[in-house]
């Protein structure tokens, strides 16, 4: 089974979970797989709030139809890929820099399914460098802050989050605590968000490997 079959096969797996109402979506190439495989349960759903204006796009394509997160609250349940996965369903988040979005859409609801394949999941966060979206003229003064953590933040040039930030990658941060350093980070003058969910972790960890998908419940 290669990398885009164990997505597809997490993303399948996840459809257990989406039995009624309104799902979140996430982003992502995982999400994708599972955008696509929503159209099995179409007439089950009532409607979707999307993470992402990639999401949406495709989405919309699907005909489902979509909704503002501030008339379709609490969702049932929240569908996303992640970058890092623990065992205690922790997550990175943000590659695609829509983790503000993710991270708003992923506390609006009562169930959170990641869905990963297996080579997202590790013992210790951080060797996929952390996401933190910030207020633009900010983006110095953070970053300062978090070399100041430990951290090599590099500044993702030429993309602009769908909220008109920018976003610091961090690199050689290893997250032993991760709800402790999401709490110190979030309180950077000038930090939109950061990728880490630990306050708010998965639900449920659909991990897809050659034997087929593991579930991780919280
Ligand atoms: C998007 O901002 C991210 O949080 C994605 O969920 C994450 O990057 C996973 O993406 P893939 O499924 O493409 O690996």
């Amino acid at each position: 089974m290669d990398q885009a079959e164990k997505k597809a096969a997490a993303a399948q797996a996840a459809l257990e979970f989406v039995t009624h109402g309104i799902v979140g979506v996430g982003t992502g190439s995982t999400v994708n797989c599972f955008i696509d495989a929503l159209a099995q349960v179409k007439d089950r759903v009532e409607g979707a709030v999307s993470s992402s204006d990639a999401s949406t796009e495709r989405l919309n394509a699907l005909g489902v139809p979509l909704l503002d997160l501030n008339d379709a609250q609490p969702l049932d349940v929240y569908v996303d890929g992640a970058d890092e996965a623990n065992e205690h369903l922790q997550l990175i988040k943000g590659g695609g820099g829509a983790l503000t979005r993710e991270k708003i859409v992923a506390a609006a609801s009562a169930r959170f399914v990641c869905i990963v394949d297996d080579s997202k999941l590790v013992d210790v966060l951080g060797e996929f460098p952390l996401p933190v979206e910030v207020i633009p003229m900010a983006r110095a003064l953070v970053a300062n802050r978090l070399v100041g953590m430990g951290g090599q933040p590099v500044w993702r040039k030429d993309f602009v989050t769908d909220n008109g930030n920018h976003i610091l990658d961090v690199h050689n941060l290893r997250i032993v605590d991760p709800p402790t350093m999401e709490s110190q980070i979030n309180d950077i003058t000038g930090v939109v968000s950061v990728g880490i969910f630990a306050q708010r972790p998965a639900d449920v960890l659909l991990i897809a490997g050659t034997d087929g998908v593991r579930k991780i419940l919280r």
